[in-house]
């Protein structure tokens, strides 16, 4: 290899594209730390009609995006391919058929520029979206991971080490926002809505159940759904933002709780949030004042670095290009990838 991908020495200029659900992004990341530039461009008004997601349209909309959109963010940094040093690419998990368009034009882009291809697991993405800012990472860490595909409480022990303490035993944090909104009819994505609805609710007008309290760090939202929906069909005198904020109350309730209790229970010196659901209002201001009053310190991403993003692929594939190396030219998407764990 040339200099210019020698990732030890000099700075290196990674362009990172994600297309793992229904946002098309793109980001120039110099260094893992410095985002040049981030670019989102996101397809919520194509599915709002259908109420979620609907995976042929999402992957169409990607392939009709993805160039202005990598174009844009290359522009918005002042570079060109000549200065690109890497090319990352969400690989997994995510719809196999949205993945597949950014992975194969990261390679595509690695290849004409004859540079490495970095595939990156869009959880660990999440995971690196506090660090990004906040770079004064401090270890042991408790990490809540909250999106729409995925609820995971992880102990971080040594940077880039991650050990699963808990996960959802049913419905995803974001999944159970995006229902129950649904069920309102505030329509789609849930979780912003829910979000505002709440702002003028009253967090204890209804008590809904909170799923496996004091039963370890696994979650569990089913049975919180169903009771909205039983709750709301025989009180239907109670106003949406009441129920809104009572429900936003229990699902923030447990995954404070539990996020709390795992971080005693490993030590930790940090809590951290990551994913669309840590841009909730509550969950952040809540995670905040939980991490002060037990003396840790609270790594809480910009909302806009909790959704979707490739900037966040760009600083994990920074971290994973100098520790892993790239990754080969054959490697496949993987709608499942999970986490690497350690035992
Ligand atoms: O991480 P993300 O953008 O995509 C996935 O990887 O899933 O997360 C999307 C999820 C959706 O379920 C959305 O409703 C939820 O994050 N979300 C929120 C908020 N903003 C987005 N949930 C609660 N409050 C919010 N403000
Ligand atoms: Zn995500």
């Amino acid at each position: 290899m040339s200099d210019r991908h020698d990732t030890t020495s000099r700075s290196v200029t990674i362009l990172a594209i994600e297309t793992s659900c229904d946002e098309t992004a793109a980001a120039v990341v110099v260094d893992g730390r410095d985002v040049r530039s981030s670019v989102v461009s996101s397809q919520v008004d194509l599915h709002a009609r259908f109420g979620g997601v609907v995976p042929e349209v999402a992957s169409r909309a990607h392939i009709e995006s993805l160039v202005p959109v990598v174009d844009e963010a290359l522009a918005r940094a002042g570079v060109d391919g000549a200065d690109i040093d890497a090319v990352a690419a969400t690989i997994g998990p995510g719809l196999i058929g949205s993945l597949l368009v950014g992975v194969s034009a990261a390679k595509a882009y690695s290849l004409a520029w004859g540079v490495p291809f970095v595939g990156v697991n869009h959880l660990e993405g999440h995971l690196h979206a506090a660090f990004l800012e906040d770079p004064d990472l401090v270890l042991p860490a408790a990490v809540l991971l909250v999106s729409g595909g995925h609820t995971l409480l992880v102990a971080m022990e040594r940077d880039g080490r991650y050990r699963l303490m808990g996960q959802t035993i049913d419905d995803a944090a974001g999944e159970a926002f995006d229902k129950v909104a649904r069920f309102l009819g505030l329509g789609y994505p849930g979780g912003p809505a829910i979000d505002r609805e709440a702002g003028s609710g009253d967090p204890t007008a209804v008590a809904f159940p909170r799923g496996l309290r004091h039963q370890g760090f696994d979650f569990s939202f089913s049975g919180l759904k169903t009771s909205v929906v039983r709750y709301v069909k025989t009180h239907p005198e109670v106003a949406i933002p009441d129920i809104a904020a009572s429900f936003q109350e229990a699902v923030v309730d447990i995954l404070v709780e539990k996020t709390r209790a795992a971080a005693a229970s490993i030590g930790a010196r940090g809590i951290c949030i990551g994913g669309g659901v840590a841009a909730n209002s509550s969950l952040r201001e809540r995670i905040v004042s939980a991490a002060h009053a037990d003396g840790r310190r609270p790594f809480v991403p910009s909302r806009a670095m909790c959704t979707d993003n490739a900037a966040m692929v760009g600083a994990t594939a920074w971290y994973r290009l100098r520790t892993d190396g790239p990754t080969p030219l054959d490697a496949a998407a993987d709608p499942n990838l999970r986490l690497p764990l350690v035992a």
